[in-house]
């Protein structure tokens, strides 16, 4: 079995972090979400993974995660031209899956379960489609399954106005090579796009077997700030300490990692909560559910729920709910109270 991993698109739930970085590449707990994904694809014993890359944002994406090496996968980079669909992205990628079964992995999905159990599922049952499916409780965000008395899935639709069930399509898709007929028979969708929904309905309208299994552990697609910010949540509630930087004065709590290199003095830290390698903290409140990058310099500071990306500055603001960009800014005379602040990369704000 093939992956294929999808770290294409616009990211433009994300804006303005995603004006100057591929949404797949934000870090939740200090990793980029799309490491997960091809962690869980390598655990599962995936070998060659092709990653769907933008023109536009695929040079970061293979300078961060290069030949697959550190996964223990063999990578290769398929450029999608434009984001026309989910199905189209496949499509895109069929000369590299060459006739395989593949597994297709939403690049900005975090599965807390991974897939390896799936893929053994769909190995040894071998039915023509596997899809997770969990319970949301906004079915209209998402792709939704139908299932009938069985259990059998009756029907898909993709962000239906009216769903008929609150089972939400998981970004995780099983396919034996009758996707191949799947993905070229379909048409675009009302917004335009080749939806890999309307795809394996297909698969079930002509009689194949598309087998629905329930997610058991948590999901998250991380397309907007509030999902990233609750992704961070949950990948960090599994947290291993680990204090490798200097801590004078201050106080931790609760399950901590502070990486080389990094200084704190008189910080309090409420776990759980990461702090990169090389940052410089004083008189500073962090946490809980915090992930501060490498780099980042914050003095006089407090901030909860949020992440900061790498050499960010904070000086004196109070911060809650926050998605800081690289190198971005705030200073000056803060606000009084907390601020939940979305700020891109190399922005500034300064208070009077
Ligand atoms: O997260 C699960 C949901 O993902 C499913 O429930 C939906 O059925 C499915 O359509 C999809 O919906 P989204 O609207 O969340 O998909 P999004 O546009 O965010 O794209 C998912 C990933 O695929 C993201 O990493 C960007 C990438 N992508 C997207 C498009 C449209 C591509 O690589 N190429 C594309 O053309």
């Amino acid at each position: 079995m093939k992956g294929v991993v999808l770290a294409g698109g616009t990211g433009s739930r994300l804006r303005p972090i995603t004006f100057s970085m591929a949404k797949q590449l934000v870090p939740v707990a200090n990793k980029p979400i799309l490491f997960y994904g091809l962690e869980d694809l390598a655990e599962a014993g995936i070998e060659e993974v092709g990653v769907i890359i933008a023109p536009q944002t695929g040079d970061e994406i293979r300078r961060t995660v290069g030949d697959g090496d550190r996964f223990g996968l063999s990578i290769e980079y398929i450029v999608q031209d434009e984001p026309l669909g989910l199905a189209h992205a496949l499509k895109t990628a069929l000369p590299f899956v060459d006739g395989d079964d593949v597994l297709m992995y939403l690049g900005d999905n975090l599965v807390k379960q991974g897939v390896a159990d799936v893929v053994r599922d769909f190995n040894e049952d071998r039915p023509n489609c596997q899809i997770l499916l969990t319970k949301v409780d906004d079915p209209r965000q998402f792709g939704v399954a139908e299932l009938g008395d069985a259990g059998e899935v009756v029907r898909l639709v993709e962000k239906p106005s009216n769903p008929r069930s609150d089972l939400a399509l998981v970004g995780v898709y099983l396919f034996d090579q009758t996707v191949v007929e799947a993905v070229n028979a379909i048409q675009p969708s009302a917004r335009g796009e080749l939806e890999i929904t309307d795809a394996i309905q297909y698969l079930v309208s002509s009689g194949r077997e598309v087998r629905p299994s329930l997610v058991t552990g948590w999901w998250k697609d991380t397309g907007k700030k509030e999902d990233l910010l609750h992704a961070n949540e949950l990948v960090l509630s599994d947290l291993k300490e680990e204090i490798s930087g200097d801590v004078v004065g201050g106080a931790i709590r609760g399950v901590v990692r502070v990486g080389a290199g990094s200084r704190l003095v008189d910080c309090e830290v409420a776990g759980p909560a990461v702090i990169g390698s090389g940052v410089q903290m004083a008189r500073t409140t962090v946490g809980p559910n915090t992930a501060i990058g490498d780099g980042c310099r914050l003095l006089d500071v407090q901030i909860e729920d949020s992440i900061v990306l790498d050499t960010a500055e904070i000086h004196g603001w109070s911060l809650r709910d926050s998605l800081i960009g690289r190198e971005a800014k705030l200073h000056g005379a803060a606000p009084a109270g907390y601020v939940e602040v979305m700020l891109g990369e190399r922005s500034e704000l300064r208070g009077e």
